[in-house]
């Protein structure tokens, strides 16, 4: 079992994409019971609030939905239950060391660490881009499931 916990600011955009893409891309794979896939937020802003609709109805589009997810808050708690702890944003790791009082094993990473392109998955609450999201996330969430496939993570 691989236990996932992907980070963002608000947990009503870009984690929670990142959460339902990924447990898509396992349940197609056939292997979802490898799998604890969840996602939270750095900051407690959007605490208990739904998935932006333009970020539900982006996954919509792909077939996917985000029902009964609500924000919630990485707690320090997190750090030891979850395996692998994917921040968006260089800015979110900083959240989520200070949170988690740091990263001794080296389970935090970005999600398009590690990509032929990595850098950070622009927040589209302030671009108002959920292609462009949608498109690093996919991306991004491909790349971490060859890498756990190929166990070099
Ligand atoms: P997210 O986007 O971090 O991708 O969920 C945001 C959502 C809400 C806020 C900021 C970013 N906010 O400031 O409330």
């Amino acid at each position: 079992m691989t236990r996932i916990l992907f980070i963002c600011l608000g947990n009503i955009c870009r984690s929670p994409m990142a959460e339902f893409v990924m447990k898509d891309m396992v349940k197609r794979a056939g292997t979802a019971d490898q799998f604890e896939i969840a996602s939270a937020a750095t900051s407690r802003e959007e605490v208990g609030n739904p998935v932006y609709p333009p970020a539900r109805q982006k996954l919509a589009e792909h077939g996917i939905s985000c029902k009964g997810k609500t924000a919630r808050q990485l707690c320090a708690e997190d750090y030891s239950y979850y395996d692998l702890l994917i921040g968006m944003e260089k800015v979110n790791l900083r959240s989520m060391q200070r949170i988690c009082g740091g990263d001794p094993e080296g389970k935090m990473h970005l999600l398009l660490d590690g990509t032929a392109s990595p850098h950070d998955v622009a927040d589209p609450w302030y671009t108002g881009d959920f292609d462009a999201a949608w498109h690093d996330i996919e991306i991004g969430c491909r790349s971490l499931l060859e890498k756990l496939t190929k166990k070099r993570i």
